[in-house]
């Protein structure tokens, strides 16, 4: 943890009354001029830090932009996801971003976010807009000891993560749109791209990529998109703080990953289901080629989608492109 972490996090700890020049410096181990410096660089960054005699200090704002540091300090400490945290302005995409790392051996729980990304990408080959400073476009390094064939239970754990730091943030009542689509109000708001890395009976690695349409306004949505798409803010009719709601879905997905590493997947997969719109309805999952209709009925302990077909069978499937039946149109950018 960097000192501008930790001079944010006593500073947010100490709230409206502030702290005192001398318990700050004392608190983060500098004396007073070296710690003047590093006031200076933050309210350089924009972080609004008031000083008084009496007062001492006092953060009254914060800019709205990721610093790594002040996710660290809104973030504290977690197990796994989030012990090294990079902040790009402008990325291809997250994604490819920590692949690389991945490839250079760096350890599991990195994330590296981007204010913007040139080739943010969806599930399926689909592009991924990635409207610079208006959302959250991060990607997560994981190295979880499991099976290939269970690694869904991670995707399945990110989206149950995800959906509570949203409610939890906002209020909202997200949904799960199976395998992991956040849908309000039955527009899309958030998605997440898995992608792993595998030998026969290992994974080598996860890339959990996370996308949050956070603050955008309709006009920043392309037309063709407004009808399925939702930000966070239209939805609640007011701005979010994005580092707030940042360090909240860092906090869940790490506790929830601790949670398919412990072998909990089978309360993850309650919490999951409880929020989910698919289960319960008559489905068509396009399957590469193949069109399956059926009623979506549960998760297998892998975190496959179960689906019962009008001959009764019942089917699993572990990816694919879900349109409820009962809507006639496919929705491409679902
Ligand atoms: C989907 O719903 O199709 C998945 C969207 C995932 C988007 C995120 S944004 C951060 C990360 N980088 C990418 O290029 N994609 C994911």
């Amino acid at each position: 943890v960097t000192t501008d972490a930790e001079i944010l996090r006593a500073l947010r700890t100490a709230g409206d009354s502030g702290i005192a020049g001398g318990d700050l410096s004392q608190e983060v181990g500098l004396r007073p001029r070296a710690l003047h410096k590093h006031l200076e660089t933050l309210r350089g960054l924009g972080y609004d830090i008031e000083s008084g005699p009496h007062l001492g200090y006092r953060l009254r704002r914060s800019p709205d932009l990721l610093h790594a540091d002040d996710l660290h300090s809104r973030l504290g400490k977690t197990r796994t996801i989030g012990r090294d945290i990079r902040v790009f302005q402008e990325t291809t995409s997250t994604n490819d971003v920590v692949e690389k790392l991945a490839r250079d051996q760096v350890k599991e729980g990195v994330v590296v976010f981007a204010e913007a990304q040139t080739r943010g990408r969806g599930r399926l080959g689909r592009k991924w807009l990635s409207a610079p400073g208006k959302g959250l476009w991060f990607s997560v390094l994981l190295r979880p000891r499991l099976q290939p064939e269970v690694a869904t239970q991670v995707t399945i754990a990110a989206a149950t993560a995800l959906a509570r730091a949203i409610r939890t943030e906002t209020e909202l009542r997200p949904e799960i749109k199976w395998p992991n689509d956040i849908l309000i109000g039955g527009r899309k708001a958030a998605g997440i791209l898995t992608e792993l890395s595998a030998e026969l009976d290992s994974v080598k690695y996860v890339i959990v990529g996370i996308g949050v349409d956070v603050n955008q306004t309709p006009a920043d949505f392309p037309p063709e998109l407004r009808k399925l798409a939702v930000s966070l803010r239209m939805a609640r009719g007011q701005p979010l703080d994005r580092a707030g709601l940042a360090a909240a879905i860092l906090r869940q997905l790490d506790e929830d990953y601790a949670r398919v590493l412990r072998g909990g997947f089978d309360a993850l997969a309650d919490e999951w289901e409880a929020q989910c719109s698919t289960l319960g309805h008559d489905v068509v999952i396009q399957v590469g080629p193949r069109k399956i209709r059926g009623r979506a009925e549960s998760l297998d302990p892998s975190g496959a989608l179960l689906l019962r077909t009008p001959h009764g069978h019942l089917e699993r499937i572990s990816g694919g492109d879900v349109t409820l039946e009962r809507h006639e149109t496919h929705d491409p950018a679902f």
